[in-house]
């Protein structure tokens, strides 16, 4: 048996954003197998309301997500950042991604105006794809750059700090239900 099976390493708060990343991640596969249904002969009402059903899902989880990371990780992080990373630009990604997020449902509204406007399934489609993309490398960079600075700074005293600002984000979003 070796050290680490003996003593595994505590639950980090890094651990805890990978674990909604890869949740994410299935939401989103889900999402780009609907969207390329939304085939070249306009978009069919039920793949449409399974777009939009993902769609909502994924926004609302990925709200409760970036609250832990600007409200719980990046104030704890700030101090041992050096300029090169650029935490700024992680929080500008979740601007852009939300903005893009209320365009694509305006899109499908477009779609459901006319189900035979072969032209505005497609820009679904082709919107929708694009903004998968967008957040599979918003994650990637996450998981391989600021979670490693991460893991590599933050003091035990400091992740239980991070940890705190989780839970009460929690305890928040439970009591806002
Ligand atoms: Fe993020
Ligand atoms: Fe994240």
């Amino acid at each position: 048996m070796t050290a680490a099976e003996t003593h595994p390493r505590a639950l980090r708060p890094t651990d805890v954003l990978k674990h909604e990343h890869r949740r994410i991640e299935e939401r989103l596969s889900a999402l780009s197998e609907a969207l390329e249904m939304l085939g070249d002969r306009g978009a069919v009402p039920s793949v449409l309301d399974r777009v939009e059903d993902l769609a909502q899902r994924i926004d609302l989880e990925m709200a409760a997500h970036h609250r832990k990371e600007e409200e719980g990780l990046f104030p704890v992080l700030a101090p041992h950042l050096d300029r090169e990373l650029n935490l700024d630009g992680r929080i500008a990604d979740h601007e852009d991604l939300k903005i893009m997020s209320g365009k694509f449902k305006d899109a499908i509204e477009e779609c459901r105006e006319d189900q035979s406007d072969t032209f505005a399934a497609q820009m679904l489609r082709g919107y929708g794809l694009y903004i998968v993309h967008l957040v599979l490398e918003h994650l990637l960079k996450e998981d391989q750059i600021l979670f490693l600075v991460a893991e590599h700074c933050l003091s035990a005293d400091e992740e239980a700090d991070v940890f705190e600002r989780f839970r009460r984000l929690d305890t928040e979003a439970a009591g806002a239900l």
